[in-house]
């Protein structure tokens, strides 16, 4: 029969070996009586070892480091420590005084739980987090790039169709043109290609081919070597070919290249090789060409004018943009798009009459979306009041100048209920007026559209009791 003592040794060392933490107990002077058996792996000392040493030769020899057993024995109180130990632990030990019942301290029982695994999954956390700031402003980044192409603001849906065309084109390397009258926003669309296709880390090397001298093209386009003419520059220049390297050339106005240019732009274009002036030697070059124009090429090749083999170069992809008469649904999204531009440029918050958005839309924009910008900054600028009504547009007043449709004229129904011509005017101006007194919020704009003074307008509104304001 085991003795109670026998049992409780029994107990002591299932605990010590059974332990996930390490356990040391020591006597008041800090020596080791007892240890659990996990001793080599944390500390690389076995137990038997450290049993019958003090925590102080320890700490010595830099195994408990610093002791928390002595930090006790000083203390005489519980304490808790962080060791580094021998085996590149990272551990952290509790401290335990053990008083008898006079008080007096007698043991140090020390639990020491190994941190190394949180150490570590605290720095592979930090790591996933670090990576996980790297991607989030890579995902914005992406984003942002998403977004600044579609803010080109486009509502209808064939300009979504044309927005998607374009995406979808830039991807492949294949020549395209951009076809469509003055301010469509060839130059816009062309700059979205570029940034669309894989070639958006390159250059985006823009000429206006109208906008040059003829004497200047060759130099400008294939660029020359030292001293090939009178006038060129010491150390030779690149051409925009040449700038356009791993990147996109649009030639811009394209119908005005002069023929001679025509002849050796082709050549590029089937050898993918330059040559500077006054140079022999060729140099490869890769490049995207987009090019656009307003003028109707297909007649200019027809009129020679044009060369044929390089439309056919040129026209691999045609996109044409269509004028904004044709698209409707976009004019009131470009409207508010260049509103906020302009409030935010001139620090105003003017906005629109329902009125003057139908006017917008009435109107047929000779000059596509570039009049219609002009137009907002113009009118943000001018307009006396925040609320832009059609008197600030210049253009309202044009089409109301016009001849009126007799066509339209309701002269039948004038006759047909038997009115006289007075009774017909008054019933006009009448209808004119409550018209007005709709669409504006005073009587000095009222006085503004119908072209009246503004105190013949009030006289009218009372005479017609219509009320005025
Ligand atoms: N969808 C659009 N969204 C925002 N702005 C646009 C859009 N289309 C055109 N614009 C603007 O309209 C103006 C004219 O556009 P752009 O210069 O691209 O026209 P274009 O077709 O190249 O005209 P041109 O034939 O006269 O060179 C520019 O200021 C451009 O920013
Ligand atoms: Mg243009």
């Amino acid at each position: 029969m085991n003795n109670e003592l026998e049992l409780i040794n029994i107990e002591l060392e299932g605990i010590l070996n059974t332990s996930n933490d390490n356990i040391v107990v020591t006597d008041s002077d800090g020596m080791v009586l007892r240890a659990s058996s996990n001793c080599t792996s944390i500390y690389g000392k076995a137990r038997d070892e450290l049993i019958g040493q003090t925590v102080y030769q320890l700490e010595q020899e830099k195994i408990f480091y610093p002791s928390v057993t002595a930090a006790v024995l000083k203390e005489k109180k519980e304490v808790q420590v962080m060791q580094k130990t021998p085996t590149g632990k990272v551990i952290m030990a509790t401290g335990i005084p053990i008083f008898d019942r006079t008080g007096k301290m007698v043991r140090i029982i020390s639990f020491s739980h190994d941190l190394t695994e949180i150490q570590r999954l605290k720095e592979d956390y930090e790591q996933l987090q670090k990576k996980m700031m790297k991607y989030e402003s890579e995902i914005e980044e992406l984003r942002e790039k998403e977004t600044t192409a579609y803010q080109i603001p486009i509502k209808s849906k064939i300009m979504q169709e044309i927005y998607e065309l374009v995406n979808r084109v830039a991807r492949s390397d294949a020549n395209v043109v951009f076809l469509g009258e003055s301010g469509v926003g060839k130059n816009v669309f062309a700059r979205a290609l570029h940034d669309g296709s894989d070639r958006h880390g390159g250059n985006f090397i823009e000429l206006n081919c109208g906008a040059i001298p003829e004497a200047l093209f060759e130099s400008e386009i294939f660029g020359y070597e030292p001293g090939s003419f009178t006038g060129a520059s010491k150390k030779g220049k690149a051409g925009i070919i040449e700038l356009a390297e791993g990147g996109t050339l649009f030639l811009d106005e394209v119908a005005e290249l002069p023929v001679s240019i025509q002849v050796k732009l082709l050549k590029v274009l089937q050898e993918k090789k330059v040559t500077r002036i006054g140079g022999s030697k060729a140099k490869k070059v890769d490049f995207r060409l987009i090019t656009a124009t307003n003028q109707d090429l297909e007649a200019m090749v027809r009129e020679k004018r044009f060369r044929k083999d390089l439309y056919y170069r040129l026209n691999v992809i045609p996109i044409t943009i269509p004028p904004l008469r044709d698209r409707v649904d976009d004019i009131y999204t470009l409207a508010q798009h260049y509103l906020s531009i302009f409030n935010k440029k001139y620090k105003m918050n003017k906005s629109f009459h329902p009125s003057t958005i139908q006017a917008f839309l009435e109107y047929d924009w000779p000059g596509n979306v570039r009049e219609l910008e002009n137009l907002i900054e113009r009118i943000v600028i001018t307009s006396p009041t925040a609320v832009i009504y059609p008197s600030s547009i210049p253009f309202i007043k044009k089409v109301m100048a016009k001849e009126p449709n007799i066509e339209e004229w309701p002269l039948k129904t004038f006759e047909q209920r038997r009115m006289t011509l007075h009774q017909a005017l008054e019933e006009v101006e009448k209808s004119w007026l409550t018209y007005a007194y709709r669409q504006y919020k005073t009587t000095y704009e009222m006085a503004d559209y119908l072209g009246l003074s503004q105190s013949t307008v009030v006289r009218r509104l009372k005479k017609y009791s219509i009320n005025s304001k």
